[in-house]
């Protein structure tokens, strides 16, 4: 028997890059173990992890929302509303029932597509979102977004000649899914001087050079609100993206799983593509991706989430279903949560007050959190920081000085790996370099979320490793 080896594994897996969970991530976790030792020499007493946006990780500060934990805790184990009676508030104890009704037991396989009542309900959800109509049979629920996106880019890339759109900086779910499917990644860069916009001349250019280069572009990915960015995009840049799918008969994937993720939803509101492909009357395929692991939801590891299939032909739905049929069906528990999700409490329901509270709680400080740090961050000599309008991230730069780069290549790694493992072993904050997202050459970036509570703490410990850093390697 020989032993199993990489080399005899599939070849794609070895180009595989995923930088949210690297090698910051690793040595977080052995840091960890570290701490636990009471003979420990480690400059600092915890690991804060902002490198992944996992808003309820220990040690961060998201709270769960009430009325979805009760949701799903009724849903496990019915007998419980009549063991603590008067502990459920009776909106949930009435949805909880509801719920059982349609599906049994939590613990059996659902419908392959997800449960048909919780898709009816993602249905009107969109509906009331974008006031056009949505269909059931064109939902597909997930096991959150990322299972639906490497689905969708599985079915697509038919060989290496076929590309996907990919914005730089972009959230690496994308080109590590492409380099599992051998397809080729068509970079398009956002702008930064202009708080990260996106152009869509650079997304035409992008398509010229990859089919000079022999590379025929199958799908456009648009992050909106973006990873690691933040921005948010206007409509009628949403509108022109649209007509560029058309022209070049591109399928249109837009990741919304930070919909609700917006600092400024009153003057700067969420517009899906869903309804700018239904007010236009476009013919783009488009697949529309949504997640319970963000917004003020957060709840990562339930692994809920759907994707909706606009302008999709009959028999490639059928081949979608075919596909997800293999896997069975998301989790049940992941599906429940969707349907908390596009089905909170409403003005007059008893869950209502404490829901609301809840959720403009996290909205605020998430808000409040995001502008401290951009600001402070912006302080600093040598960094400059766009102060994200959603999402749960912040992308500074940061200028490497040329001793320090010299000795981050010295050891092998990129500068802003060097700067974010420094950062790490001196102050425990975990954040993702830049190179793990895309970034111009020759430019430097970090990616840190905006979920960790005592902000003055963290931002403090922040500017003092990178004040002690320029003093040790010069501006
Ligand atoms: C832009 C984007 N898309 C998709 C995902 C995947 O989310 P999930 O699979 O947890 O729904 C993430 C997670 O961070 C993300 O940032």
């Amino acid at each position: 028997m020989r032993p199993l080896t990489p080399d005899a594994l599939n070849p794609a897996i070895l180009n595989v890059q995923y930088a949210v969970r690297g090698e910051l991530a690793i040595r977080a976790e052995q840091l960890r173990d570290k701490l636990k030792d009471p003979s420990n020499t480690l400059p600092f007493d915890k690991v804060i992890s902002s490198n992944i946006g996992n808003p309820q990780q220990k040690g961060l500060d998201q709270k769960p929302i009430t009325f979805f934990r009760q949701v799903a805790a009724l849903t496990e184990w019915p007998a419980l509303a009549d063991l603590a009676p008067g502990v459920f508030p009776p909106d949930v104890v009435a949805r909880a029932k509801e719920l059982i009704q349609e599906i049994g037991s939590i613990g059996a396989y659902s419908h392959s597509q997800g449960i048909p009542f919780i898709r009816q309900h993602v249905a009107q959800f969109i509906e009331e979102r974008d006031g056009f109509p949505s269909d059931p049979a064109n939902i597909f629920l997930t096991a959150g977004a990322s299972a639906g996106v490497s689905l969708l880019i599985s079915m697509l890339i038919t060989g290496p000649t076929d590309g996907i759109l990919i914005p730089i900086p972009q959230y690496p779910l994308y080109t590590a899914t492409l380099a599992q499917y051998n397809g080729a990644p068509i970079p398009y860069y956002l702008d930064e001087a202009s708080g990260w916009s996106t152009s869509v001349e650079s997304i035409e250019s992008a398509v010229q050079e990859a089919v000079a280069k022999g590379i025929k572009p199958k799908a456009l990915v648009i992050i909106n609100p973006g990873n690691p960015t933040g921005a948010l995009l206007d409509e009628s840049t949403q509108e022109r993206l649209v007509k560029l799918c058309e022209e070049h008969s591109i399928v249109l994937l837009a990741d919304e799983v930070y919909q609700a993720n917006l600092h400024h939803r009153d003057t700067h509101p969420f517009t899906s593509f869903k309804k700018v492909v239904s007010k236009l009357r476009s013919p783009i395929p488009l697949i529309s991706f949504h997640s319970t692991s963000k917004g003020v939801t957060g709840e990562c590891g339930r692994r809920g989430g759907y994707f909706e299939c606009t302008n999709i032909s009959e028999q490639v739905l059928a081949l979608i279903y075919k596909m997800v049929s293999v896997g069975l069906c998301p989790p049940v528990s992941g599906q429940i949560g969707v349907d908390s999700m596009v089905r909170p409490p409403k003005a007059g329901d008893p869950s209502y007050d404490l829901w609301k509270q809840e959720t403009d709680a996290t909205h605020a400080v998430l808000a409040s959190r995001t502008s401290i740090m951009a600001e402070r961050l912006n302080a600093l000599p040598g960094v400059s920081c766009v102060n994200s309008p959603g999402a749960l991230y912040l992308y500074p730069q940061i200028i490497i000085p040329p001793k320090a780069q010299e000795a981050a290549r010295k050891l092998g790694k990129e500068p802003d790996a060097f700067y974010a493992l420094q950062l790490l072993d001196k102050t425990g904050i975990c954040v993702v370099p830049g190179s793990g997202f895309g970034q111009k050459a020759g430019e430097w970036h970090y990616r840190l979320t905006c979920l960790c509570p005592g902000v003055e703490e963290y931002v403090n410990k922040l500017e003092q490793f990178h004040l002690d850093f320029v003093a040790t390697y010069g501006a």
